[in-house]
């Protein structure tokens, strides 16, 4: 991607039924990390999450907690779900909530339009519906019930007894894209990822689509068709649309060509619904389709997917109030491939926590920053000739730059993230192999113990600025320190892609003292 163009990127848009858990959290700043990572790179970014109101599901939640939908989700929201961006240093640069004037008034912009060009009908309609999911099941996702539900058809996923839903509605006519959608998945082979994902959805939809039912009228909490009020937009149209609404569809023309098309990051769990009826709303009224779809895997606890609604449930807070928001950030982004499924355990945060990010980047800040006051005053020494040594760690940087930027181009942060850690392994090495400790007892090697000193403060400029995207608040710690930000300016506006540049370091400013970056954790876990 050239340096300058447009990248606007989403994360779904969260049920505020209840409060978050870590999975939000995960998608969360896997989005905010990617684009941070671009924003860095110069390109014109945007990320939005927000929140999905409508609906069934919120209905019953607000009347089991005696409130009005509209309370309930402003509660959640106001006390939940806003306080987690800021828990996890999410710099989102727009926030959508459903039950927005502007989105209402857009979704019905779009609906209006795509009924005008002959997509929509009505019809008859029964079937099984899980209001977890806020979807209808097909055969192959309704399972037996067990336990006390024996003897009932419940949904594959949340376990719940479905219901039998018998009504007039209003039908989109998805049946007649499976043509335009095979030929999408085809011509754009990084249309669905990872490859596991787009190999799914292609056979679900070779298998033949489905008309859709897309409004509701046994309740009214959506948005009201535009020609038929006593419907109202079923929630999954009605939430899809967000991405559009966001940035200015259909009032603001200007703003909506800047950013569309975008890439949506989701769960697997709500891959087809981004992958196969978002792409057909969109050909049906004549847009672009999405840039692209990734779909990451589950947090699971105990073999399981993690869900409130199975009570597995663990609260972001849970995690940072014990080892902050950069571990958070850094244990799910660096601990599961990005596209599968990962185990989340207590033991296995800890133990990262103490090797990768104590042990490993934290120390090595430190000590970089401590020797360089004691053997220099503080003042960051010039180097002298550069050995072989010296060059394999600039190898090391420049490599690591660019296979972390080639990383996060297919989306993959974990494998940028261990790109950027070999960094952090030779730095390591480096320091042990050629010992400033002992350099420093001797007057004759002070060059050479300026050239190594230098060459670990140099390497920790490029893990500030490469990292900055993964763990915002310990790599601006570490900028300070090492008296960066008044030679090169801010850590967020350093161009990314020229992180692996040697020599950007200026010699001769201050170090400030660095209290350590990952401090040790007094928790029995
Ligand atoms: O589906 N592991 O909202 P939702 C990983 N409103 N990610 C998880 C997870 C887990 N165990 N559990 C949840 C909805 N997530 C709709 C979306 S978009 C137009 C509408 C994350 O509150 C993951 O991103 O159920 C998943 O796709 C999303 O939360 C579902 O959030
Ligand atoms: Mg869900």
């Amino acid at each position: 991607m050239t340096s300058g163009s447009s990248f606007y990127i989403t994360t779904p848009i969260y049920y505020p039924s209840d409060v978050p858990h870590i999975g939000h959290g995960y998608t969360t700043v896997a989005v905010d990390t990617l684009a941070r990572w671009h924003r860095q790179a110069g390109d014109d970014t945007w990320m939005l999450t927000g929140t999905d109101e409508h609906g069934q599901k919120m209905m019953r939640a607000a009347s089991a907690n005696g409130a009005t939908p509209q309370e309930w989700v402003d509660r959640l929201v106001g006390e939940s779900w806003y306080p987690l961006l800021e828990r996890l240093d999410v710099a989102n640069d727009d926030f959508i909530r459903t039950t927005q004037p502007r989105h209402e008034e857009r979704v019905k912009a779009f609906v209006q339009a795509i009924y005008d060009r002959g997509y929509i009908y009505a019809g008859e309609f029964e079937a099984l519906y899980c209001v977890g999911c806020e979807e209808f099941k097909t055969e192959a996702e309704i399972i037996d019930g067990t336990g006390p539900f024996e003897g009932l058809k419940v949904c594959a996923i949340h376990s719940k007894p479905l219901e039998l839903l018998q009504e007039k509605n209003y039908f989109f006519k998805l049946s007649e894209f499976q043509d335009a959608l095979l030929d999408l998945y085809s011509t754009v082979p990084d249309f669905i990822r990872p490859e596991s994902a787009r190999n799914e959805v292609r056979s679900f939809v070779k298998q033949g689509l489905k008309d859709l039912s897309i409004s509701r009228s046994t309740f009214d909490w959506g948005i009201q068709v535009p020609w038929d009020p006593s419907h109202v937009i079923y929630v999954w149209v009605d939430a899809l649309l967000n991405y559009a609404t966001a940035v200015g569809y259909s009032s603001d023309p200007d703003e909506f060509a800047r950013r569309w098309p975008a890439y949506h990051v989701v769960g697997k769990d709500i891959l087809r619904f981004h992958a196969v009826i978002w792409p057909a709303m969109l050909m049906a009224a004549g847009l672009e389709v999405p840039r692209g779809v990734f779909a990451h895997g589950w947090l699971l606890v105990g073999g399981e997917k993690m869900s409130k609604s199975k009570l597995t449930g663990i609260a972001p807070s849970e995690i940072t109030d014990v080892f902050g928001s950069d571990a958070y950030r850094f244990y799910f982004l660096s601990a599961i491939a990005f596209g599968q499924d990962g185990s989340f355990s207590w033991e296995d945060l800890s133990a990262r926590y103490q090797a990768e990010l104590a042990n490993g980047f934290g120390n090595l800040a430190s000590r970089t920053v401590a020797m360089i006051d004691r053997y220099f005053g503080g003042v960051i020494p010039e180097p002298a000739e550069y050995s072989d040594a010296d060059e394999a760690v600039q190898r090391v940087v420049s490599d690591a730059a660019t296979a972390a930027d080639a990383a996060i181009e297919r989306f993959r942060i974990d494998e940028a993230i261990a790109a950027i850690w070999t960094i952090v392994d030779a730095l390591n090495g480096y320091i042990t192999e050629n010992e400033p400790w002992a350099l420093a007892k001797d007057d004759a090697q002070r060059e050479r113990l300026g050239t190594v000193l230098y060459t670990a403060a140099e390497g920790l400029r490029a893990l500030a600025v490469l990292l900055s995207p993964v763990m915002p608040s310990s790599t601006q710690k570490l900028w300070e320190s090492l008296g960066a930000a008044d030679a090169l300016g801010d850590l967020t506006s350093q161009p990314i892609r020229d992180a692996g540049h040697w020599g950007q370091l200026p010699t001769g400013t201050t170090v400030q003292p660095l209290t350590p970056l990952f401090p040790r954790v007094e928790q029995s876990v």
